[in-house]
């Protein structure tokens, strides 16, 4: 589903600038095997780079999150992918923000443009090709309803083996739910898409988006962190076919099956060894690069869910606070 970045008014929105992909994040785990066996289990491919791991998605060359050894879990930050023609733009309109160009992360190499965000993570902006879906990804093959006389199901012994097909989205505490909508529209041209008041909140990209790219979420202390990243498994039976094959690998703390009201995904949710969370999700919204979405304030009720099991009591927890 991968698109080349390219022809403008057919995958890009004319005339404004603004980052069109999650193209990567980065965070220190304490034990880099450990990560791997939960990464595996999770059907990722796992390839280790330098002194740390690579997770990408089985037949994509794009590498999705960089994990390097750390004395805990920290989120570190973000990579954002632009249009070639949009980067020097791009870092004019940020240094024209005020926001101070800084040089990159010890060990890594970059031809991007480097800054920290309002919580201290470090944010790279770079040329790459759009991994942001070009339209609505329907649901996939493995929820068709069978004819009569036919067996729909498989057995336990032949399940298909489920492997996202993409990273879709991540969600991180913040200290001010606020001020990160205000720095993310501001630096990378990211949009609102919907927010419960100050808890919870959750922006798009305005290239031709899910629903959201990158949210935020209150924490219950500093510093920032990462709450979960999202894969997209294309269809519920996919979902729930994962999480067992979760279950079946010794993981079994989740949250699922259920669906949220913002985005409208269907999700189930996999606690890995450091506290936060790694969603299987399908069917998330989609706002097309020529739509204005109508950003709304939903009460509290809605922030979270529409149906699904009861919440895990520290489901929103930020374990990186301490
Ligand atoms: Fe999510």
């Amino acid at each position: 589903m991968t698109a080349i970045r390219g022809t403008i008014g057919v995958n890009k929105r004319p005339g404004e600038l603004g980052a069109h992909s999650l193209d990567l994040f980065r965070m220190a785990v304490p034990d880099l095997t450990t990560a791997e066996t939960f990464y595996r289990a999770f059907g990722l491919e796992v390839r280790e780079e330098g002194n740390g791991l690579g997770i990408y998605t089985f037949g994509n060359p794009h590498r999705w999150v960089g994990l390097t050894e750390g004395p805990k879990k920290a989120l570190q930050g973000f990579s954002f992918g632009v249009f070639e023609e949009d980067f020097a733009p791009m870092k004019r309109h940020v240094e024209a923000q005020g926001i101070r160009l800084l040089d990159p992360p010890r060990g890594i190499d970059s031809d991007g443009f480097w800054f920290a965000d309002n919580n201290g993570l470090m944010v790279e902006v770079k040329i790459a090709a759009k991994t942001s879906l070009d339209g609505k990804a329907l649901f996939g093959g493995l929820d068709p309803s069978v004819a009569a006389n036919t067996a729909g199901s498989w057995s336990r012994t032949k399940k298909p083996q489920i492997r996202p097909t993409r990273f879709a989205h991540l969600l991180f505490f913040t200290p001010s739910v606020a001020d990160s909508i205000a720095f993310y529209s501001r630096a990378l041209g990211l949009r609102l898409s919907d927010r419960t008041g100050d808890i919870i909140a959750f922006m798009h990209g305005i290239h031709g988006c899910d629903h959201h790219m990158i949210a935020f979420v209150a924490s219950d202390g500093k510093p920032a962190g990462l709450h979960h990243c999202s894969w997209d498994v294309g269809s519920i039976n996919g979902i729930g076919l994962a999480a067992q094959q979760m279950r079946d690998a010794g993981f079994t703390k989740g949250w699922g099956l259920g669906r949220h009201v913002l985005g409208s995904n269907y999700f189930h949710y996999m606690q890995d060894p450091w506290g936060s969370w790694s969603e299987f999700s399908a069917d998330i919204d989609y706002i097309a690069l020529d739509h204005d979405w109508a950003a709304k304030d939903h009460p509290e009720e809605d922030g979270i869910y529409v149906w699904g099991p009861e919440l895990p009591e520290d489901f929103i927890h930020n374990y990186e606070a301490g």
